[in-house]
């Protein structure tokens, strides 16, 4: 298994892995589908990296370079300085438990290392529910904020 940057040639593949995702936790997906044109701006942006097994797209991790107008003392940022998100991360189920997740989370890292950028930022809301935190927790994420609800009777 590898990871790579994707490359335009790769749309397909990663919104292929896209589907796969809202078909297994549709609830993660609010704000609508990403379009093939939304997934190959990103990859021309650079944003996009993806774990390949003989040929296969098995994951992919999407990463932004953002800045904040206000300071964030918890974050470690000061004003306008350059943190990265980490908007997305999946791994096919039939590949997970392998590595390839742990790896995908390293090469977000080196790039943020790369570019002298010291803080790293993610939602965690996935299918895997509680597993998913823990795995973030022992990659040395700490949580930020709960996000909490209530249904009205
Ligand atoms: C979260 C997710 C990306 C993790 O991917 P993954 O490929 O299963 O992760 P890994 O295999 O790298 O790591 C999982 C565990 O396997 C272990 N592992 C690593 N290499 C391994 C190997 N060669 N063999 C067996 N296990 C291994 C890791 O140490 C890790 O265990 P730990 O957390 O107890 O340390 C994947 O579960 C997923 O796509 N979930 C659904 C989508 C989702 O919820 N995304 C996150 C939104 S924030």
């Amino acid at each position: 298994m590898i990871i790579r940057r994707a490359l335009v040639k790769d749309t397909k593949g990663v919104r292929r892995l896209n589907r796969k995702w809202k078909k297994e936790y549709p609830e993660a997906f609010i704000d609508g589908d990403y379009t093939f044109k939304g997934i190959r701006a990103s990859i021309k942006k650079r944003q996009i990296f993806i774990a390949e097994d003989e040929d296969n797209i098995i994951g992919y991790v999407k990463i932004i370079v953002r800045k904040r107008d206000t300071p964030m003392k918890r974050w470690g940022l000061r004003k306008r300085q350059k943190f990265l998100e980490v908007t997305d991360m999946f791994v096919k189920k039939d590949y997970r438990n392998k590595g390839a997740g742990v790896k995908l989370m390293e090469t977000a890292e080196n790039y943020a290392r790369e570019r002298k950028i010291k803080t790293i930022v993610l939602s965690s809301e996935g299918s895997s529910g509680e597993n998913l935190i823990s795995f973030y927790h022992r990659r040395g994420f700490k949580i930020n904020y709960t996000r909490m609800f209530k249904i009205l009777l």
